[in-house]
């Protein structure tokens, strides 16, 4: 089948491009012997988990719980990292459970949280590693405070310290994309200040991990970071191509959707709104972008305005475009966009291949209530 006869609104993954970006980074990373462990959060799939783990990424790095458990289960994957500190009674046996099938990395930024997973693991040892903030200002502590809190940490036992992670998210909120390499500046620093201080207290970091998008392939230089876990670059995105991350040949999830009405010569409106595209500007808002996604091929629309199901696009000069026309938009934020569906249609050549289900999509499994 050709992607045009497909109905819209549609969720479209161009599998040349998708293969391309794990290969891309996967290269990259193993050009300079760091280990890639991909954050899955962005696609949200068993199926393409497996396509990471097989192109060679040591191991993952989950969001949820409920990604960690699928993807242990469903796509052979040995070794998962948690990006957040897991809190409550049934999560952390949970996580004791996945431990018997993988090696696990928890994360911790505390004394509250190492307390509670040390007492629930009941003489079993987890590796942590400490959470550095390195300028999001979300969790952790700063370069000059790892060491004393790796030491309050030692004094809960069954917790092994493995090394430090961060992510420097603050990477989407910067108003110009020379801006860029002072984030990465930063990423180098605390995380050089970070395992030095560490090692003048004799505490070794087996795993030191980074990780975004838009500044991957200078942080994988740094001979401190060992592992970089990088999300967004298996579709890339609207904001990536504005901080200048990726171009829109590198954009492998895009939107299609069709012309349904003309109300004025300049206007048209969609079959897709905020219930495809979302409305969000990135994790941290990124004042960069116009609109809300990019129609791929044709500058002359900018697309103003979403309800849940359509959107208003406004019409600038000429355009061959026309009521019944497909196009497809590239979404602000892939990896919002990828959560919206349970499907994309994975294509060649304009060709059908095969569909790929978004099966670990967020909030979709049946709450445990009895
Ligand atoms: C802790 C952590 N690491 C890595 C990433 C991946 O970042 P990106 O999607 O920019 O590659 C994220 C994104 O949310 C994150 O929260």
């Amino acid at each position: 089948m050709n992607i045009d006869n497909l109905t819209t609104p549609c969720f479209l993954l161009n599998l040349d491009i998708l293969e391309g970006n794990i290969k891309k980074f996967q290269g990259l990373a193993d050009e300079t012997k760091t280990q890639l462990w991909p954050m899955l959060k962005t696609h949200k799939s068993t199926e393409i988990t497996r396509m990471q783990i097989e192109a060679g990424a040591t191991g993952v790095l989950t969001g949820t719980i409920d990604e960690a458990e699928a993807v242990v289960e469903k796509s052979g994957v040995k070794k998962v990292m948690l990006a957040y500190p897991v809190l409550g009674s049934a999560n952390i046996k949970r996580i004791i459970q996945l431990k018997k099938k993988a090696e696990v990395y928890i994360a911790l930024d505390g004394e509250d949280g190492a307390r509670e997973i040390s007492q629930a693991l009941d003489g079993e040892e987890i590796n942590y590693l400490l959470i550095l903030d390195s300028g999001l200002g979300r969790f952790g502590v700063s370069a000059d405070k790892v060491v004393p809190m790796v030491k309050i940490i030692d004094n809960y036992k069954n917790l092994k310290f493995s090394g430090i992670c961060t992510h420097t998210g603050q990477v989407y909120s910067v108003s110009g994309k020379q801006e860029v390499g002072s984030i990465i500046e930063m990423e180098l620093k605390s995380t050089k200040t970070a395992v030095e201080n560490l090692k003048r207290s004799n505490y070794k970091c087996d795993i030191v991990a980074t990780g975004t998008t838009p500044t991957f392939s200078e942080a994988i230089k740094s001979p401190y970071i060992t592992a970089s876990r990088p999300g967004n670059y298996v579709f890339c995105d609207a904001i990536q191509v504005a901080l200048g991350a990726a171009t829109v040949e590198e954009c492998s999830l895009t939107v299609m959707s069709t012309i349904v009405s003309q109300p004025t010569e300049d206007l048209f409106i969609l079959d897709c709104g905020s219930k495809c595209l979302g409305l969000d500007k990135g994790a941290h808002g990124s004042s960069l972008i116009e609109g809300f996604g990019t129609v791929k091929g044709h500058p002359e629309l900018t697309i103003v305005g979403l309800s849940e199901e359509v959107a208003k696009v406004k019409i600038h000069g000429e355009t061959n475009l026309k009521i019944g026309s497909k196009i497809e938009i590239i979404p602000n934020h892939s990896c919002s966009a990828a959560n919206m569906t349970s499907y994309m249609v994975g294509y060649r050549d304009e060709k059908v291949e095969r569909l790929i289900e978004v099966d670990i999509r967020g909030n979709s499994k049946r709450p445990q209530i009895d």
